[in-house]
């Protein structure tokens, strides 16, 4: 069975999610959006979002992407790369994966992405930590939410295969 691979993120109007630290803004019905969608979820997180988000998780299954061997105990469980996490949630019986940033793991993941749920932020950031980018042909939007004033959700749908790993 193949696992979905779903990207959520922030995104600002110039393509970045975070000035280097921290998420950038404060929209309190995007945090429930994201804890409702990703909640009893596979997810994979990087080693420093998961850092920085300690304690979020308690209701999830997080796969954290890393080189080292991880510190313990720990809420989430040490993944290679983007195709352990896979394995692991095929094994575990699951069949989505729920991507979640940040930078290293969405550039990684964004090959085998089936969907991206964006929150198109309309703020420009002019620099920071760039999301990859979304190759024109690969992708149609299907859904388009307003949230609260100042930015949309958007669910974009692959179209066509990349020629990056994954695809
Ligand atoms: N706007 C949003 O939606 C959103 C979402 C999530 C995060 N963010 C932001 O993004 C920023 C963090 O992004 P980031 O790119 O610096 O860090 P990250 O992706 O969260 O984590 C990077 C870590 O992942 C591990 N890693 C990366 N590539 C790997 C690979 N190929 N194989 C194995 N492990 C790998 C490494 O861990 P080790 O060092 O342990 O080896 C690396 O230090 C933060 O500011 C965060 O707030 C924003």
């Amino acid at each position: 069975m193949k696992v979905r691979v779903v990207i959520i993120a922030a995104v600002s109007a110039d393509g970045f999610i975070s000035r280097g630290t921290g998420v950038p803004w404060d929209l309190p019905q995007d945090r429930a959006h994201f804890r409702r969608l990703t909640a009893g979820r596979w997810l994979l997180l990087g080693r420093r979002t998961f850092e920085e988000m300690t304690g979020w998780f308690r209701e999830h299954r997080p796969l954290v992407m890393t080189r080292r061997a991880l510190p313990s105990p720990w809420e989430g469980v040490g993944v290679a790369g983007v195709e352990e996490a896979m394995r692991r949630v095929e094994e575990g019986g699951g069949d989505e994966l729920w991507v979640c940033g940040g930078a290293a793991v969405y550039e990684a993941a964004m090959g085998y992405a089936d969907e991206l749920i964006l929150t198109e932020v309309k703020a420009h950031l002019g620099g920071g930590v760039a999301f990859p980018m979304i190759e024109e042909g690969e992708w149609e939007v299907t859904r388009r939410e307003v949230g609260e004033p100042g930015y949309e959700w958007v669910w974009y749908e692959r179209v066509r295969k990349g020629t990056g790993k994954g695809g």
